[in-house]
């Protein structure tokens, strides 16, 4: 492909127009918006000079000649956009999480194969530094043979009543770690336990834990509460227009070493009569006017995949699809808690070839799949 590449955004709220930030440094062109909210449509379009604007993705498609559907709407809309924007004929980015049905995560997988088309699973981690180096330890063998995965994400308690609590927790915080889980063990999940509480007496928990069994043995567990107070230091300022704090660890054990990295910037430090902050660099940060860090990486990856520079090896469907049926079982596991029922919350397929499928073993990541979809940019 040698035009740039043709987007279409699918919700242009406080992320999609970040993305948007980001695309105007990359080889793409914003063709057109999807946005319901005719003033945020308008208010948009006017910031970021695209000509056309439509309230619903279905008449974009029809409209529009777009080769990457950038699905950025809230959580409920995922599974839904998704699979429009492949059956007009599109590669799609998604952000997290894929969907929150593991019916219609199967359903996109079978009709991105299907279609020999692309979609990437924004789970922006396999992005940022700091995760990335210790994914690169575990395939090189530094750390020896992963044995144990802790993961730890709190947010601030102001975020939940204002977004957090559209889903349940394991959707907006928790599928960071169990992506991450998933891509440090290397093999699938075969057995788990889960608990909630809720705090607030909202619409969803506020906390929740859960361990999970990989099929290579591996042990993980994963925590978020969205319970930190005002007064912790803030982590996250800036770009996303939105002040708190995401405080996340992540915790590998090896048989022949450990690594652990925690999602903040201790060295910087801002004071003012209201606040310290330690903003955290490695996601979104602003340098020299544009928005860096590891959403331009992972978005200028999906272009990438998009245009049939590179096959999409780095985030494969299949592991996005694994993720929904892990936090889908978390989810329904609900307020009851106990053992998760995995074999009830997406297909049941033999455990080798899941393993195949999810495929990390030690090296695996450094190959790109040639085959992956997409890989050739064909557009059915
Ligand atoms: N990777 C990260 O770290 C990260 C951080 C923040 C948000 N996100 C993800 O980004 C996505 C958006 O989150 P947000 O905070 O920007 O939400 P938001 O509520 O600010 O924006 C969502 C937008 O989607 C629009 N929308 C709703 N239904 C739609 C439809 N059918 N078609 C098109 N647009 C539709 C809404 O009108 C709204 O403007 C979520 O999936 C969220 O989990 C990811």
């Amino acid at each position: 492909m040698t035009r740039p590449v043709r987007i279409a955004i699918a919700g242009a709220g406080r992320f999609g127009a970040l993305h948007l930030e980001t695309f105007a440094d990359l080889p793409a062109e914003v063709v057109a918006v999807a946005e319901p909210d005719a003033g945020r449509r308008a208010e948009v379009m006017a910031r970021y000079r695209i000509a056309r604007g439509y309230p619903a993705l279905d008449a974009l498609l029809a409209a529009e000649d777009v080769d990457l559907v950038d699905v950025a709407a809230d959580e409920a809309r995922h599974g839904g956009l998704v699979l429009a924007a492949l059956r007009a004929g599109a590669h799609v980015f998604v952000e997290k999480p894929l969907a929150l049905d593991p019916a219609d995560a199967a359903a996109i997988e079978a009709e991105a194969g299907r279609r020999g088309l692309a979609v990437v699973a924004g789970q922006i981690s396999r992005f940022a530094a700091g995760y990335a180096h210790i994914r690169g330890l575990l395939a090189s063998g530094a750390l020896g043979d992963p044995v144990h995965l802790r993961f730890r994400r709190d947010f601030s308690r102001t975020w939940f009543p204002a977004f957090g609590d559209r889903v349940h927790p394991v959707w907006e915080s928790g599928i960071h770690d169990i992506d991450l889980a998933l891509w440090f063990a290397g093999a699938p999940c075969v057995s788990g336990y889960a608990v909630q509480r809720s705090v607030s007496g909202r619409a969803h928990p506020d906390l929740f834990a859960a361990t999970l069994e990989f099929a290579n043995g591996v042990v993980a567990t994963i925590e978020s509460a969205w319970l930190v107070p005002e007064g912790a230091p803030q982590t996250l300022r800036g770009a996303l227009d939105l002040e708190g704090t995401i405080d996340a660890t992540a915790e590998v054990l090896g048989t022949r070493g450990t690594a652990s990295y925690r999602l903040a910037n201790d060295g910087l430090a801002v004071r003012t009569d209201d606040a310290v902050a330690h903003p955290e660099l490695t996601l979104w940060p602003t340098v020299a006017g544009k928005i860096g860090g590891a959403l331009r990486e992972e978005l200028a990856y999906a272009v990438d995949v998009a245009a049939g520079v590179r096959g999409n090896d780095l985030m494969p469907l299949g592991e996005a699809v694994e993720g929904v049926r892990i936090a889908a079982a978390i989810e329904r596991t609900g307020a009851r808690g106990g053992p998760l029922d995995l074999a009830k919350e997406g297909p049941v397929r033999g455990q080798d070839a899941e393993a195949d499928r999810v495929g990390i073993g030690r090296d695996q990541g450094a190959e790109p799949d040639r085959s992956a979809p997409g890989a050739n940019g064909r557009r059915p």
